[in-house]
């Protein structure tokens, strides 16, 4: 098991910037990282997600894209749309294979998701579907903001439903709203959820404050992530 998804609430919330960090920091623990997304759409070739990955771990690009991006639309729109939009079909095993020549060469990848959980990849499977197919324990960004509550709730309950595996949670507080909200969002998810919290991140551009907040939380990580 050497494949982390970095799931979220919902598209926009700081799932890159997470995935990043996440990797930055086992990056500096000695680790050989890669990171993947499945499915990217709005895609542009200078500015994307797995650019801004490589630039927040200080790494040159390592892998063809073929296999760390093996979908990429113009059309920016949940998946399936795209892709038919493009008239192009998504094939589940592509990803798979992708993924596996991944996990066979690096000791992590960590994949990026695309909006939540119930984000469709094709009319009949969504992407909570494959990430319990293929059995690959889950990270929750919560984008920190009024309704995180209800939308942190309902993924937790999905991925508990699966049986599969979540190594917790991390809160954004990306939203500039009333701080009582969001710490008591926090307070409230943890009571309700009893999920393990990872970080709170606060509202900031500035990567190494942000890398700091994860970096003791993720100390021995890969360990925790292996039992
Ligand atoms: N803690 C933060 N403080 C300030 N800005 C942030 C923070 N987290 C994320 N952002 C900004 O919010 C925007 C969305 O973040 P990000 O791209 O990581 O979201 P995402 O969930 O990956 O989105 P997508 O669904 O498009 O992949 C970006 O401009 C990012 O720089
Ligand atoms: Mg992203």
């Amino acid at each position: 098991m050497n494949t982390i998804f970095i799931a979220g609430t919902d598209t926009n919330i700081g799932k890159t910037i997470v995935t990043g960090l996440i990797s930055s920091i086992l990056k500096d623990q000695g680790y050989n990282i890669c990171t993947q997304k499945w499915i990217t759409t709005g895609y542009k070739k200078n500015s994307n997600d797995i650019k801004t990955h490589l630039s927040i771990m200080k790494s040159k690009k390592i892998e063809n894209e073929n296999l760390t991006m093996p979908y990429c639309f113009k059309f920016p729109a949940s998946p399936h749309l795209s892709a038919k939009l493009g008239n192009r079909k998504i094939s589940i095993n592509k990803i798979k294979n992708a993924l596996k020549k991944l996990s066979s060469k690096y000791d992590f990848v960590i994949i990026e998701g695309t909006g939540g959980l119930f984000t469709p990849i094709t009319n009949k499977k969504v992407f909570i579907d494959l990430i319990h197919e293929l059995n690959i324990p889950v990270i929750l960004v919560i984008g920190n903001k009024l309704g995180a509550i209800n939308h942190s709730l309902l993924s937790i309950e999905a991925i508990k439903n699966r049986k599969i595996k979540l190594l917790g949670l991390i809160f954004n507080n990306i939203a500039t709203e009333n701080k009582k909200i969001l710490n008591s969002n926090i307070e409230t998810i943890k009571k309700i959820s009893k999920a393990k919290v990872l970080g709170i991140l606060p509202k900031t551009k500035n990567i190494s404050m942000l890398k700091k907040c994860l970096k003791n939380s993720i100390l021995n990580f890969p360990i925790n992530c292996h039992s």
